[in-house]
């Protein structure tokens, strides 16, 4: 049987590629920190059977127009806005994703970034990285509690559910809100279902975690934030683009709410001059929600399986419907 070619768009370790070989022949970016050029991309997707993708790759109609034997598309995410999924239909294009294998993973980075935000964790270690810590005192970096505090979620999918979880576990109670109410939820975890306005007013702690969508894009803005307590701190570990970012550096500014912990920006990477990373008041960090090494690796042989599937003609195990 001919080898069908796939393109991935990023330096993956050649090991995991083994298993499929005699199947695929494979091509790819060889660099690990540095996007695919689109000239290059467009170039590959020409003759490929299937791609490999990060959230970084625009997959557009452009694109999809000129790849003619296309029939896969394996997006290394769950979040799959970088595809133009309409127009993949149109080219009958398959779209998989890797929900539910990184929903645990990226529970406990949502988490440890709501901590780090409340307990000023990164200002803490910068204290003494740059010397300044001189005496111990009553309200030295004094933060703010999160047990018993109240938690709202926005976006109550697998990856909410895990970051409900942790938050039961430190006696939190636990709002949500979502586009479809999750009774089964609510029984199992006992968490409480508000409006998107009441869960702004009521929580201490606000976490993103909602695919960008239409609806979605910017509703944290600086309507948002006004309705937020004071003393909220705001998580956002879903997209960037959820965000208006100068309504959160406003409302930061102003006292509107007390801090933020940014996994996610509009515009990715961004640099240490950046206001958000200038500030002592957000925790920013590099898109590393799902990034544990054994969650990486399981999501990596998630796509070459959805490749496989696709290929084969079968049903892949994850496909974005
Ligand atoms: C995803 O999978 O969409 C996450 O943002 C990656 O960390």
């Amino acid at each position: 049987m001919e080898k069908s070619t796939i393109y991935i768009t990023r330096k993956i370790p050649e090991e995991l590629l083994k298993p499929y070989e005699e199947r695929f022949s494979f091509r790819m970016w060889e660099k690990e920190d540095e996007r695919v050029p689109r000239d290059v991309l467009l170039q590959e997707a020409k003759d490929a059977d299937g791609l490999f993708t990060m959230l970084s790759d625009l997959v557009d109609e452009e694109l999809l127009a000129q790849a003619s034997n296309l029939k896969v598309v394996a997006n290394l995410a769950v979040g799959y806005d970088n595809i133009d999924i309409v127009a993949a239909k149109k080219h009958h294009v398959i779209v998989t994703n890797t929900p539910d294998v990184l929903s645990e993973t990226t529970a406990d980075l949502g988490f440890s970034l709501l901590m780090a935000a409340a307990r000023r964790i990164v200002e803490a270690s910068k204290f003494i990285e740059q010397d300044k810590w001189n005496e111990w005192a009553p309200y030295l970096l004094a933060g703010a509690d999160i047990h018993h505090k109240t938690i709202g979620i926005f976006g109550m999918g697998r990856i909410g559910e895990g970051i409900a979880k942790r938050a039961t576990g430190f006696n939190m109670n636990v709002r949500y809100h979502n586009r479809n109410r999750k009774p089964a939820v609510e029984k199992e975890l006992g968490v409480i279902y508000s409006s998107f306005d009441e869960l702004l007013r009521e929580s201490d702690f606000i976490v993103s975690v909602v695919p960008l969508t239409d609806e979605t894009a910017n509703v944290f803005n600086s309507e948002a934030f006004k309705k937020m307590k004071s003393s909220a701190i705001f998580i956002n570990i879903s997209r960037g683009a959820v965000v208006d970012e100068d309504a959160l550096l406003e409302a930061l500014d102003s006292g509107e709410i007390r801090a933020a912990g940014l996994d996610v920006f509009r515009e990715e990477p961004i640099r240490s001059s950046h206001p958000l990373a200038l500030r002592n008041d957000v925790v920013c960090l590099p898109h590393i929600g799902s990034a544990s090494t054994e969650t990486r690796t399981t999501m990596i042989q998630l796509c070459l399986d959805n490749i496989t599937a696709v290929l084969d003609g079968k049903e892949p195990k994850t496909p974005v419907k």
